[in-house]
C-alpha cells in the first residue's frame, strides 16, 4: 500500500510553490533562514524545471537541485518534489511539434507558455517517461523527499486536443468502451441527421461543424479527454512508485468548479495516494468564502473523507483576473484555515518568492518584492505560528451533516449545446444549493449519485441532468430507506449517453419523486414568477418552469402565475421510510431556503440558531480529539456557543458554554471529552 501522508512530515504542511532557479544562488540561503523565521515546513519544488534539467536531449544537469534539496533537507524543511512534465523544453517541440495540441478548429498552438501538451503524443509519453525516471533514480531515497508532485494542474489551460494522434487514440477508446461500431451508432444515436458511421475509421473528434454536433459524441469525447490525460498521470505515478516505493504521489486538483471543468476529480481520487487542491478566490461578487468552502468540501470528498492538503493558494491577490483585490488583513487566516477545517493538513501556497520575472510577477506570494518589513510577510509568519499551535489536529476528519450529490460527466452532458434554456446553469443551482446548506450551518459532503449515501439524513441534489438508472435505483433505495431528498428540477432526464430515459420525465427519478413532468417551461430573460404555499406564503423564481404532474407527492406550493400557473412547483412525496422533495423552478435565496427548512426538518437535520450569518462553525474529529473550527468572517465580533468546555489552541485560553471570536478572528477549540 503507497503512503497516504508526505513523508518525514511530522506538523502541518506549510509553505509553498519554491522556485529557486528563477534566482541567483546567493539568494538561496536567505530563502531557508527565512523559511525557518516562517515555521515552513514543505515547499515544492522543480515543477516547472524540465528545461534545466535536461537542457539538451539525454544531457542532464542536476547539479543545482541536488543542492537546492540538501539546502532545505539541512533546514529542516520537507520537499513535494515536481515532475517537470507540464512544459516539454524547446528542444523537445522542435523535434516534435505535432505534441503541441490542437483546437477543435484545427489551429495548433506553439511553444512559449506552458501546458501546451497533446497527452496522446507518443513522443511526449516517451520523453515524460523518461524524465521522471531519472528524477525517480536520482531523488527517490533523497531525504528531504516527502511527496511526488506529478506534473500541474492536469486539464488546464488545454483540456482536450482534436488532433490526428488524438483521433487514433480515440478510436480505440471508442473500441474498448463500445466493442463495435454499431454499438457506438446505437449509443450516439447516428441515425439522427444521418450520422452513421461504417467502422471506428470513420470516427473523429467533436471537430468544428456548421452546426451542434452530436451530444453523444461530445460527451464521449469529453470521457476521453480526460481518461487520457488520466493515463499520463499513471504511467509516470507508477513510475514513482516503482522506484521510489513508499513517498506518497500526488498531482494538484483544482476542484473548484469555476477553476477546472474538464476533469473527473472522482475518477482521479482513487488514483492518487494523497490529494491535493489549489485553490483562488474569484472576484465575481459572490461570498469568496462561500466558494471556498464548497471547493474544500468538494476536493475532501474526491479524497473519500480522508485528509488532504491544500497544497496551492494566495497570500493576498492573483494577477491573472481583470481586477486583482489584495486579501484584507486576516483574510489569508481565514481563507488558511477555512481550508484546514474543511480537512486540509496544513496551508500551501504559489509561491514562496514573488517573481521578478515572466508571467506572474505581479500575483502575490509569501514574501513579497518588499521583503519582510510588509504586512503580508508579518501576516505569513502569524499563520505559520497558528498551525504549529494547530498540529494536533492532524489525521482528524470533518465531520458532515448532509450530502450533495455532483458529478461531472452530468455537468458536461448539462453544458451542451441547445437545451431547453440557456439560462439555465448547473453549476448555478450546485453553488446556490450549497449556499443555502453553508447559511443554514451546515457541513457538506459531496457525493457521487450512484454512492452510498445511507449515513446522510438528508441529500440535495442541485441539478443532475444526467443520471444513470442505477442513480436513480440508489436515490429510490435511500429514500425508502428512510433518507430525506431534495431534487431540483432538470435532473434525472438523460442516460449516460445523453438519451432521454424511456418514458415521461423525470425518468430516473419519477417513482422517487412520485410525479412525472409533462412540459418544461422555461421563463424568457427577465420574467420571473410566484409560487404560493398552503399558508399562502409566496416564494419568487425565475428562469425554469415545468407543468408537474403529481403521481402520489403531494403539492406544497404552486404556481399562482406565469406558464405553469395552478401546477404544482413544490411537491413532497413519503416513499418507504423516507421522504422526497422536488423544486420544479429557479427559487430565490429566501425561497430555496423556505424549501430547503421544510425538507430539513423533515429529515431531522440540526437547526443552528444563535450562529450569525458568516461565522463558519466546522468539526473535525478523531484519536486525538474533536475540534471545533469558529471562523468570524464579518465585520463584528461573535459568539459561537459550545455544547462542552475546552481549550482554544491558537490563544490558548480556556472556553465554556461558548467561546467569543471577534470580528474576523479565527478560533480553534478542543473539546473536552
Ligand atoms: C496555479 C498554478 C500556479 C500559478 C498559480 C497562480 O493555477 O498551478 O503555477 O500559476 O495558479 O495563481
Amino acid at each position: 500500500m503507497p503512503e497516504t501522508t508526505p513523508k518525514g512530515l511530522t506538523r502541518l504542511a506549510f509553505g509553498g510553490d519554491y522556485n529557486p532557479e528563477q534566482w541567483p544562488e546567493s539568494v538561496w540561503t536567505e530563502d531557508v533562514r527565512l523559511m525557518r523565521e516562517a515555521g515552513v515546513t514543505m515547499v515544492s519544488v522543480g515543477i516547472f524545471s524540465w528545461a534545466l534539467l535536461e537542457p539538451a536531449p539525454g544531457t542532464y544537469d542536476f547539479g543545482w537541485l541536488d543542492r537546492v534539496l540538501d539546502l532545505l533537507h539541512d533546514n529542516g524543511i520537507r520537499v513535494d518534489l515536481g515532475t517537470p512534465t507540464v512544459v516539454p523544453p524547446v528542444w523537445f517541440f522542435r523535434a516534435h511539434p505535432e505534441a503541441l495540441p490542437v483546437t477543435a478548429d484545427g489551429r495548433r498552438y506553439e511553444f512559449g507558455s506552458r501546458g501546451a501538451i497533446c497527452h496522446s503524443n507518443a513522443d511526449y509519453r516517451a520523453a515524460a517517461a523518461n524524465i521522471t525516471t531519472r528524477l525517480a533514480e536520482r531523488y527517490g531515497d533523497h531525504p528531504a523527499l516527502a511527496m511526488w508532485h506529478v506534473h500541474n494542474e492536469y486539464g488546464v489551460p488545454v483540456s482536450a486536443c482534436y488532433c490526428d494522434s488524438c483521433a487514433a487514440h480515440f478510436r480505440r477508446w471508442l473500441a474498448r468502451r463500445y466493442g463495435t461500431v454499431d454499438a457506438v451508432n446505437e449509443a450516439w444515436g447516428t441515425t439522427f441527421w444521418g450520422q452513421r458511421y461504417g467502422g471506428f475509421d470513420d470516427i473523429n473528434p467533436p471537430r468544428l461543424t456548421p452546426t451542434v454536433g452530436n451530444p453523444a459524441q461530445a460527451l464521449d469525447y469529453k470521457r476521453f479527454a480526460d481518461a487520457t490525460i488520466r493515463e499520463n498521470f499513471r504511467a509516470e505515478r507508477d513510475i514513482l512508485h516503482r522506484l521510489a516505493p513508499g513517498v506518497p504521489v500526488t498531482t494538484n486538483f483544482m476542484t473548484a468548479l469555476s477553476q477546472c471543468d474538464s476533469i473527473d476529480y472522482w475518477a482521479w481520487g482513487r488514483e492518487v495516494d494523497l490529494v491535493t487542491n489549489d485553490h483562488y478566490l474569484i472576484t465575481d461578487g459572490r461570498r469568496t468564502h462561500v466558494n471556498l468552502a464548497m471547493a474544500a468540501d468538494l476536493t475532501r470528498s474526491v479524497a473519500g473523507g480522508a485528509p488532504w492538503l491544500l497544497l496551492e493558494h494566495s497570500t493576498s491577490g492573483v494577477n491573472w483576473q481583470p481586477r486583482n483585490p489584495a486579501k484584507t488583513p486576516g483574510q489569508m487566516a481565514r481563507n488558511s484555515l477555512a481550508h484546514v477545517a474543511r480537512g486540509s493538513e496544513g496551508a500551501m501556497f504559489f509561491q514562496w518568492r514573488q517573481s521578478r520575472r515572466g508571467a506572474e510577477k505581479f500575483h502575490s506570494a509569501m514574501l513579497p518584492h518588499g521583503g519582510t518589513d510588509t504586512r503580508v510577510w508579518r501576516e505569513v509568519v502569524g499563520l505559520g505560528a497558528s498551525l504549529d499551535a494547530l498540529r494536533e489536529i492532524r489525521a482528524t476528519r470533518t465531520v458532515a451533516d448532509v450530502a450533495v450529490l455532483w458529478d461531472w460527466h452530468s455537468w458536461w452532458a448539462q453544458n451542451l449545446e441547445w437545451r431547453p434554456s440557456a439560462d439555465h446553469d448547473a453549476r448555478e443551482r450546485a453553488d446556490a444549493f450549497y449556499e443555502a446548506l453553508y447559511d443554514r450551518h451546515l457541513t457538506v459532503d459531496f457525493a457521487h449519485p450512484e454512492a452510498d449515501l445511507s449515513a446522510y439524513p438528508l441529500v440535495v441534489v442541485p441539478a443532475l441532468y444526467l443520471m444513470t438508472e442505477a442513480a436513480g435505483h440508489n436515490l429510490t433505495r435511500y429514500v425508502e430507506g428512510g433518507g430525506t431528498l431534495l431534487v431540483s428540477y432538470f435532473s434525472g432526464i438523460v442516460d449516460e449517453h445523453d438519451a432521454v430515459h424511456e418514458g415521461a420525465c423525470p425518468g430516473a427519478l419519477r417513482d422517487v419523486l412520485g410525479l412525472t413532468v409533462e412540459e418544461f417551461a422555461p421563463l424568457l430573460e427577465g420574467d420571473t414568477v410566484r409560487v404560493t404555499g398552503p399558508d399562502g406564503t409566496g416564494l419568487a423564481a425565475d428562469v425554469w418552469t415545468e407543468f408537474v404532474v403529481p403521481r402520489g407527492a403531494e403539492t406544497v406550493w404552486t404556481y399562482a402565475d406565469g406558464p405553469a400557473a395552478g401546477y404544482p412547483a413544490v411537491t413532497r412525496h413519503r416513499l418507504g421510510e423516507g421522504t422526497a422533495w422536488y423544486v420544479s423552478t429557479r427559487l430565490d435565496t429566501g425561497g430555496l431556503d423556505a424549501v430547503l427548512a421544510r425538507a430539513a426538518e423533515d429529515a431531522r437535520v440540526p437547526a443552528r440558531p444563535g450562529l450569525p450569518r458568516d461565522v463558519e462553525v466546522v468539526r473535525r474529529t478523531g484519536e486525538s480529539g474533536s475540534y471545533l473550527f469558529a471562523i468570524n468572517h464579518t465585520g463584528t465580533d461573535a459568539k459561537v456557543p459550545l455544547d462542552t468546555p475546552g481549550t482554544e489552541l491558537l490563544t490558548g485560553e480556556t472556553a465554556a458554554g461558548r467561546i467569543e471570536v471577534p470580528a474576523g478572528a479565527v478560533r480553534v477549540v478542543r473539546l473536552d471529552g
